[in-house]
């Protein structure tokens, strides 16, 4: 089974061929970053028109450095959800037409499946269950994956995802957008003595996450204070501080109520360096292990959905030819194959 992968929900266009006996192939991405820069967020239409110039052209790309030809490929998969609708379009509609044209199978693929599963493209990879923290820019969910295409959601965020909550702070900081990286940077100059920011819910039973306070905290906090670049720091130093403690105690919470040993962070969010030291440090602690993928399929790409789609297939799954998409998508709602891929 060789898959050709197709991401194209949000602000990335991703294409990659992964094959179920040689692992991933080949990889190729396109971010719209510098287009919705200046905009402070993804504009839903550039992201649709920048993703039908590019698409293409990927999967010449992807299918060229895999060197592979049409008749290698068995399978494709697209993200059908969740994501911007005219985004996941894209995807979709290229998918389903070339599935068409090459006879082959052609499915609908889960970006938050993607995501969870993107550890397994690594060498050391995790082995089922385990818990999973999911951490991106739209979501913020903890996860108990007893096997592949098992997915019960543990706890969620009720308002902003937390890397939403990193960009919007960033933002008030003069940090550009998305801002998540660059906030996690100014924080190593801080000083985490300086201020103390809310760890928001942990004193509320549950596993659920709210970000939105924490965020209100840092703008009053920026506006209470002449922003010199020490202060930028500090402030930068006490969000992230906080944003990241709050996660460590959620993950220690679903493992002791699961009893399991092993944590899969994904998700823009967990390329950020102070959430892997501090899990790390947890998980040792606790004699288990966690699993990150490599910093470039922490945030969108299109390995985890090639890798994603090419299980499903192999468990048997086969879509239709209607072009769907599913902008909001409950990872619950995936049909847990019967046969294990
Ligand atoms: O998974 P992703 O690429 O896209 C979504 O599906 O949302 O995640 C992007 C998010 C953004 O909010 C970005 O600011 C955040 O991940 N991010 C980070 C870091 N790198 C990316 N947040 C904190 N620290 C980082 N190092
Ligand atoms: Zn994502």
């Amino acid at each position: 089974m060789r898959v050709l992968g197709i991401e194209t929900s949000c602000d990335e266009t991703a294409v990659a061929v992964y094959d179920a006996k040689q692992g991933l192939l080949s990889h190729a991405l396109y971010s719209q970053i510098a287009t919705h820069a200046e905009y402070g967020g993804v504009v839903p239409e550039l992201a649709s028109r920048d993703h039908v110039c590019k698409t293409i052209r990927l999967v010449e790309q992807a299918m060229a450095d895999s060197c592979s030809i049409a008749k290698d490929i068995t399978g494709i998969a697209y993200t059908a959800g969740p994501g911007l609708a005219g985004a996941l379009l894209v995807g979709a509609t290229i998918g389903q037409s070339m599935g068409f044209a090459w006879g082959v199978p052609a499915i609908g693929v889960h970006h938050m499946e993607g995501h969870l599963l993107a550890p397994m493209l690594e060498t050391c990879a995790p082995a089922y269950p385990f818990i999973a923290l999911l951490v991106s820019g739209g979501h913020t969910l903890l996860v108990n994956v007893a096997r592949f295409g098992s997915y019960e959601v543990l706890g969620e965020s009720v308002d902003d995802a937390v890397g939403e909550a990193f960009d919007k702070t960033a933002k008030l900081l003069g940090l550009g957008y998305p801002g998540g990286a660059a906030l996690a940077a100014l924080a190593q100059k801080g000083d985490p003595k300086r201020f103390h920011f809310p760890r928001p819910m942990i004193n509320r039973a549950g596993l659920d996450f709210s970000f939105s306070g924490l965020k209100t905290f840092a703008a009053n906090t920026i506006g209470d204070h002449p922003l010199d670049e020490q202060t930028r720091a500090d402030i930068a130093c006490a969000f992230q501080e906080a944003a990241v403690e709050t996660l460590v105690i959620k993950c220690h919470r679903a493992l002791q109520l699961t009893g399991l040993k092993t944590l899969v962070v994904a998700g823009g969010v967990g390329a950020n360096l102070v959430l892997r030291e501090q899990l790390q440090h947890l998980m040792k602690a606790e004699g288990g292990a966690v699993y990150f993928p490599r910093n470039e399929f922490c945030t969108d790409n299109g390995a985890m959905i090639a890798y994603a789609g090419c299980q499903r297939l192999l468990a048997g799954e086969r879509g239709d030819l209607t072009i769907k998409v599913f902008p909001r998508w409950s990872l619950e709602e995936l049909i847990c194959p019967a046969k294990p891929a």
